[in-house]
């Protein structure tokens, strides 16, 4: 795991493989250098394309989902080592979107965070309350059990990543309050250390919903934020950049 911020493009179902390759050769450009880990999600089918451009570079990729089978009759699916199969370093696990249009639950994403470390591929997993949660009083209780549930038991620090994404922040443009973010990375944090054998100590725990060029330097300044995953504004590849080039 390395100490830089990590900084992840989640591209969802988005753009053709030539906007995909162009976004791609931009932002591996305007990495050079930079102190952050850059990760690329692309959709998987435009992964090979990406590959490419991305090899040699110190942008890595990852996939957005990945099943939590090795291999089998699961039509649709990708399985983890597909994805590893085709240089990836990093999976999404858990995203809001899943959970609410594909029914993923916390057991189910910990099936496939576990798949994930099985055959070295990092796990993002994600978590966040949703608006009605949290005007309840509940955001805390809410995360504090998608952690508990969603992380694998016997993983160690350096095989995943925990990312915070309030689902009410996902391409709403509304954004916690620094308060809010630093609190609960806080308490993820603390969640991690003191239900996973204190493997978790200098654990990174992302931040994630309506990140932009504008907003990325005071997330990223924040105590506890481990780096961003970017939805929206890592489509258009120079406000990604501003936002890379604010993470340390
Ligand atoms: P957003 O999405 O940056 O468009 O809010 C974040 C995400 O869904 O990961």
């Amino acid at each position: 795991m390395p100490n830089s911020q990590i900084v992840v493009a989640n591209w969802k179902m988005n753009g053709t493989v030539e906007a995909a390759v162009k976004l791609a050769k931009n932002v591996v450009k305007g990495s050079a250098g930079v102190p952050a880990t850059v990760v690329l999600c692309p959709p998987c089918v435009h992964i090979p394309y990406i590959s490419d451009i991305t090899k040699g570079n110190a942008v890595v990729m990852g996939g957005q989902d990945c099943h939590w089978e090795e291999r089998g009759a699961f039509t649709g699916d990708v399985s983890a080592q597909m994805l590893k199969d085709l240089a990836c370093e990093y999976v999404i696990v858990g995203h809001s979107e899943r959970r609410q249009h594909h029914g993923e639950d916390n057991q189910l994403v910990r099936k496939k965070a576990e798949s994930a470390i099985k055959v070295n591929l990092q796990p993002i997993i994600c978590v966040g309350e949703t608006a009605e949660e949290r005007k309840k009083g509940k955001a805390y209780d809410v995360v504090e059990k998608q952690v508990k549930e969603s992380v694998p038991g016997q993983s160690a620090q350096d095989q995943l990543v925990v990312a915070y994404e309030p689902v009410w922040s996902i391409g709403t443009g509304q954004v916690p309050t620094k308060n809010n973010i630093q609190e609960m990375h806080e308490h993820i944090i603390n969640v991690l250390k003191n239900n996973f054998s204190g493997t978790y100590s200098s654990h990174k725990v992302l931040y994630g919903g309506s990140v932009k060029g504008d907003n990325a330097l005071s997330i990223l300044a924040l105590e506890g934020v481990g780096g961003v995953l970017v939805g929206g504004a890592s489509l258009n590849a120079q406000e990604f950049l501003t936002i890379v080039k604010a993470a340390k």
